[in-house]
């Protein structure tokens, strides 16, 4: 078996079209754009991709979007000024601080420093209260858009065995609670669990976030299983390459590339939940 490749980018690319309009629509209707903050700390490297990436997406689709950049050694209360500043701005809708933070800011307080309403990431300790009890909220992007990818290719979840390998609050975790919404039983693996290759060979779904280059391979699979690769990592060469190795493809049934598949479609989460947001908010101002 050759897997069907899961092809991120083009699903992002059609939404991002169907955003577009949405956003004309808006900007009739509000007399103003949707306007995301993102906030970065310091210069990590990755960190300065995945901003830029959001903010050439957030331009194209008509959004307006400022990319605040601040010094590594910046206080936390001054961070907390800059958030509460966007906090009470009425034209910014949207507001994500890019993690990872440097060691000595505190991330709970930060994330939840936001405007719950403006928690465009899902982060904020109110929402993931409210997404876990299956209430109203924003949802981790990373995880949405991989669910909108599964549903996009009528992959079937209800009583399917998925292994999510990774426990993070961005990706693991509400992946998981995510696929057990949809009725799939779910195994939380991570970097402590014993005989991880039994549980995977098991999977009928697997999610891969543990961030080591090419670390599940063919071994690790069942015949027919679908392969969702989150990783992003660099190879020697500086080539960007994922968890999974591409040996794969000949054992599953679905797999995503990288680059190509989770990242575009988690972008793209980021725009609809900010438009969302944005619309909530206009309209409580009406
Ligand atoms: N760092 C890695 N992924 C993410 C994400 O989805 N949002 C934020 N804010 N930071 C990240």
């Amino acid at each position: 078996m050759v897997a069907i490749t899961l092809n991120g980018q083009a699903l992002a690319l059609e939404i991002q079209d169907k955003l577009k309009d949405d956003v004309r629509e808006f900007q009739k209707r509000y007399q103003c754009a949707p306007n995301l903050s993102v906030i970065v700390v310091g210069n990590n490297p990755a960190s300065q991709v995945y901003v830029r990436n959001k903010s050439i997406v957030a331009e194209k689709i008509g959004f307006v979007s400022e990319t605040i950049t601040l010094p590594e050694n910046i206080t936390q209360d001054e961070l907390l000024k800059v958030i509460e500043e966007r906090n009470t701005n009425r034209s910014v809708h949207g507001i994500l601080v890019q993690l990872p933070l440097p060691n000595h800011i505190d991330e709970q307080i930060i994330l939840t420093a936001i405007d719950v309403h403006k928690d465009v990431d899902g982060f904020h300790s109110t929402n993931v209260g409210n997404f876990i009890l299956g209430n109203e909220s924003t949802v981790a992007c990373t995880p949405l858009g991989i669910m909108h990818l599964l549903r996009h290719y009528d992959i079937s979840l209800s009583g399917k065995l998925a292994v999510v390998i990774g426990r993070s609050n961005i990706v693991g975790k509400p992946m998981a609670m995510l696929l057990q919404q949809e009725h799939a039983t779910v195994i939380m693996a991570h970097s402590k669990t014993q005989n991880l290759k039994e549980l995977t060979k098991q999977a009928d779904i697997i999610v891969v976030a543990i961030g080591q280059g090419h670390f599940i391979d063919e071994t690790y699979i069942k015949e027919g299983a679908v392969v969702i690769d989150v990783g992003m990592n660099r190879d020697a060469n500086g080539q960007l390459i994922g968890d999974v190795h591409p040996n794969v493809m000949q054992k599953a049934s679905f797999m995503t590339p990288v680059p190509g598949g989770v990242g575009p479609m988690t972008i793209t989460s980021l725009m609809q939940q900010t438009l969302q947001q944005a619309i909530k908010q206009e309209k409580s101002y009406e």
